[in-house]
């Protein structure tokens, strides 16, 4: 390996840009050359790939979202917008690629691997936590703390009024923001994809804790739950409990955004070496993460198949805390 090409891809994600300096000063210190691929996918199909050089991540480790800007590409789908990526890096002499991503994304690493045989190293690059073969994903704590931080306000409110708050968070089909949060800021109730709540089952906790004279109510509900968002789910309580003031708030991409927090700069930071080391050792079409603080290498046909799961132990403390 002696050109290295590096991408973000899908959702941008706190920590994204640790990750890119990270494997930036990482090819510095072997002397190889890495080269940015602007917007991902799309950025590679369109040949928007300039060498980088220490100023370009000067203070970007700090910053949120990612300053190679992220898309999602409709093209690279297409076996043809694949043939024009591999051209334009075979122009630039670009023989290592890492790419941060989610789950879309490094499928596209996988497949460009097989057909073209550049070798690739994924980073898990997603608020969701949902890739298998790391425990956490970068920004996915960044997202759990912002998640949580906004809670905490939306709580004065519901404390205040005496009011029953349905805050949406995001997480696409998995429920790992839901349960932080949940478990993180005393939620009455957290609602993930993984396990179904029948809404009478909801209306008894919302009943036990009015009989205990609990003050705040705040249900914290997962964008990919199986009876619907907050929006649907308030609408379902509020047949139930008439009298009940209730709000809805949709987190949304607030929660993308913001300063990566140190467990993500550190795991962002880990994770670049280590991609750029992997390639070194002849690693490829491989996703390095974390697992118990040691760095591991997962097949990256492994680690995007859907099958990381809420952890069961959370689901019940969550439960517990909130009876
Ligand atoms: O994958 C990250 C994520 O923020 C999900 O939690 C969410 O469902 C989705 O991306 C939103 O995507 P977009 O920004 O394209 O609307």
């Amino acid at each position: 390996i002696t050109k290295i090409g590096v991408l973000t891809s899908g959702g941008d994600a706190p920590g994204m840009n640790a990750a890119i300096r990270a494997v930036v000063r990482c090819a510095f210190y072997y002397n190889l050359e890495v080269y940015g691929i602007y917007r991902g996918y799309e950025g590679m199909i369109q040949n928007d790939i300039r060498q980088l050089n220490s100023s370009d991540i000067a203070y970007v480790l700090e910053r949120g979202g990612t300053f190679l800007k992220s898309a999602r590409s409709a093209e690279f789908r297409t076996p043809e917008g694949r043939k024009k990526a591999y051209e334009n890096l075979q122009q630039h002499g670009i023989n290592g690629l890492v790419v941060i991503g989610g789950d879309g994304s490094l499928t596209g690493a996988h497949l460009f691997y097989k057909e073209f045989g550049i070798p690739a190293i994924g980073l898990p690059g997603t608020i969701d936590n949902d890739l298998s073969g790391t425990d956490n994903t970068i920004g996915f704590d960044t997202a759990c703390n912002t998640a949580i931080e906004a809670i905490d306000k939306i709580r004065d409110t519901a404390t205040s009024h005496d009011r029953l708050f349905f805050v949406e968070v995001m997480g696409r089909d998995s429920g790992f923001i839901a349960i932080n949060a949940g478990i993180g800021s005393a939620a009455a109730a957290t609602l993930i994809p993984e396990k179904k709540m029948p809404v009478e089952a909801l209306i008894d906790r919302l009943n036990t804790r009015a009989k205990a004279k609990k003050q705040a109510n705040v249900v914290i509900v997962a964008e990919g739950g199986k009876s619907g968002g907050a929006l649907e789910i308030s609408k379902k309580v509020k047949k139930y409990l008439p009298n009940y003031d209730i709000k809805v708030t949709i987190l949304g991409h607030l929660q993308r955004g913001g300063s990566p927090t140190s467990y993500d700069r550190v795991l962002a930071s880990k994770l670049g070496v280590s991609a750029v080391e992997g390639l070194m050792q002849g690693k490829c079409d491989v996703m390095a993460g974390v697992i118990n603080n040691k760095v591991v290498y997962t097949p990256i046909k492994r680690a995007i198949v859907d099958d990381k799961e809420v952890d069961e132990e959370d689901f019940r403390v969550a439960k517990i805390l909130s009876t």
